[in-house]
């Protein structure tokens, strides 16, 4: 369902007050690296996403992102962060944040399912150049 993330639209059309599951979301999806909404909190979006295969480095100025893994296992590698250059690994049950600024990569030997939060309107390809990995914003699902 197409919808758009208009924060004056009512808490049902944001996802709210209502169960949703996140398996049962990502099974809609088809392609890997199309991430879509499932919900929104204040000006944030949960969105579920699955992958395979490297995506491009890239980096978001504004904003950190949250990578929650449900399935499979992610390597994000990482680029002058906090312990330098560095690979971060997350198995299902695990999480990480990735800080505003720093470089980074996801990765995927197999396919990891995994739900990302950020705030409304980030590009998913951070602030180079749109490639074909760019997905268009606020698709919802
Ligand atoms: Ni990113």
């Amino acid at each position: 369902m197409s919808q758009s993330s208009n924060p004056t639209t009512t808490p049902a059309e944001r996802g709210q007050c209502q169960t949703i599951d996140l398996a049962g979301k990502i099974a809609q999806i088809n392609k890997h690296w199309q991430p879509r909404v499932v919900a929104e909190m204040n000006d944030y979006q949960f969105k579920v996403v699955k992958v395979e295969g490297e995506f491009p480095w890239h980096r978001h100025a504004d904003t950190d992102e949250t990578f929650v893994v449900l399935e499979g296992e992610l390597r994000i590698d990482v680029r002058g962060g906090p312990s330098g250059d560095d690979t971060i690994v997350l198995r299902a049950g695990q999480m990480a944040v990735v800080p505003k600024g720093i470089e980074h990569r996801p990765r995927a030997n197999a396919e990891v399912k995994m739900l990302l939060i950020e705030p409304r309107g980030v590009v998913n390809t951070g602030d180079g150049a749109k490639g074909e990995r760019t997905v268009e914003n606020d698709q919802w699902i």
